[in-house]
């Protein structure tokens, strides 16, 4: 199996899972700061308080890198950090800081992949309306200009968002991420107030970015699949897809809404939030997409659950669970999914680049004296990567993939328990050691496959 030549290899991190440091250089508090020290809502009461101690190890981490030979690394910039209350003037201490990242990534050949938003909105912004108020969109593209104007002439590649689905449905409708809240109708404002930051983020971007600059958001599309063969599930289908891929792909790529969520959730909202001017900007060009994957999705029609759910209107969709192994997150593993969503975005949308911008597995990891044996998870990246190889010879224009994750990192409302590094970090000593995965995706990047 060899890739083409120039595939970016790389691995991703996100800041709120690995810096910990949270009131360190004039960093100010985040949503998830707030969700994590709030009892009840992560296992374990885990926060994000020490995590992986990358804030302070990072020089050591990144010497990690080169050692693995790592071209890429994706990581998130944590806004709070760059502006403290999420608006004003630049934290120059927080800015300092991903400038010496990025030093020390190029000083190591690793090429920057920097992504402006993973989850950890400023508090301060939450507490003003946080995703449901339009005003945020406009904070965002503020909080882009000053980390554009001071990176842009070292990192190439720029994501806006990580995930907007997750920020906006587990964060506004399920209530499993943070801010917490719990009511449908403003999830889907924040869905659009997403966007919208990705579009002025985007356009902010380009007026201080230099013009070989690579832009682009990344979705955790979904591979939806009918359960049974019925009108029922065929219906389910299309709702799923509407929430999870179309109300994102759509305005980004061809610049509208799915006519049909919008009818599907009329019960709960008019989508008055949404102004004629505003699909222009969500869909601003870009340079690629980033695509997370990690497991498929089935559905069929049936009596849902009660109580909060990250899908807004679909009280008749039932999520069945797919034959066959699992990860420790209880997820199928089914790379056809990804082969589903890559081809995909290839067919039915215009032409874009490409990035595996996350992909991975937790397991049950277990330290020994020589390391960790997780030839569970080679099989997870191996197959997946498989599918990557194919879809490039079957013509999708599919540039790079990364591991999700270098590091065993917090898990979000999972806390530490779950484990998706390819490298093991113990938390009481912040001992790293490479898992065989590490040792593997070394030879993998070295010899551009295997
Ligand atoms: C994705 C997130 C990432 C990580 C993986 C397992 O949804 O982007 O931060 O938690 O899931």
């Amino acid at each position: 199996m060899r890739f083409p030549e120039g595939f970016v290899w790389g691995a991703a991190t996100a800041a709120y899972q690995i810096e910990g440091a949270p009131d360190v250089d004039g960093r100010g508090p985040s949503i998830w700061d707030t969700f994590s020290h709030t009892p009840g809502r992560v296992v374990n009461g885990d926060t994000g308080d020490v995590a992986a101690d990358h804030y302070r190890r990072y020089r050591d981490d990144v010497a990690l890198m080169a050692e693995m030979g790592l071209p890429a690394y994706r990581f998130s910039v944590s806004w709070p950090r760059i502006q403290p209350g999420g608006k004003g003037p630049a934290n120059q201490a927080g800015l300092d800081h991903y400038a010496r990242l990025v030093d020390e990534l190029l000083a190591k050949n690793i090429t920057p992949v920097l992504t402006l938003y993973h989850w950890d909105l400023p508090q301060e912004l939450e507490d003003s309306g946080g995703w449901g108020a339009r005003d945020t969109a406009a904070r965002f593209a503020e909080y882009a200009e000053l980390v554009g104007a001071r990176l842009g002439d070292r990192v190439p590649s720029w994501t806006t968002l990580n995930e907007p689905w997750c920020a906006a449905f587990l964060g506004y409708a399920s209530g499993e991420h943070a801010p917490g809240k719990t009511d449908p109708a403003l999830s889907l404002r924040a869905a659009h107030h997403l966007l919208l930051a990705h579009g002025l983020g985007t356009q902010a971007l380009r007026g201080v970015l230099p013009s070989t600059a690579q832009l682009s958001i990344t979705l955790n599309l979904a591979a939806v699949l009918p359960a049974a063969t019925s009108p029922g599930a065929t219906n389910a289908v299309r709702r799923i897809d509407g929430l999870a891929n179309r109300l994102f792909l759509d305005p980004l790529l061809a610049g509208h809404y799915p006519v049909d969520v919008r009818q599907d959730t009329a019960r709960l909202t008019d989508w008055s939030f949404v102004l004629p001017e505003d699909l222009p900007v969500i869909s601003t060009p870009i340079d690629f997409l980033g695509i997370n994957y990690y497991s498929p999705t089935l559905v069929d029609v049936g009596p849902g659950n009660d109580g909060p759910s990250p899908w807004p209107a679909c009280e008749n969709v039932v999520f069945v669970q797919p034959p066959g192994a699992t990860t420790a997150m209880g997820w199928a593993i089914d790379a056809q999914g990804l082969r589903n969503v890559v081809h995909r975005v290839h067919e039915q949308y215009r032409p874009i680049p490409l990035m595996i911008t996350e992909n991975g597995a937790a397991f049950d990891d277990e330290l020994g004296v020589d390391g960790v044996r997780d030839d569970e998870r080679i099989a997870y990246l191996r197959d997946h990567l498989t599918v990557v190889r194919e879809a490039i010879s079957a013509g999708v224009d599919l540039r790079g993939y990364f591991v999700w994750s270098l590091l065993d990192n917090f898990e979000w409302a999972f806390g530490y328990e779950k484990r998706f590094g390819i490298v093991h970090v113990d938390y009481r000593t912040q001992k790293r050691v490479w898992k065989d995965s590490a040792h593997w995706y070394r030879q993998v990047i070295r010899t551009n496959g295997w």
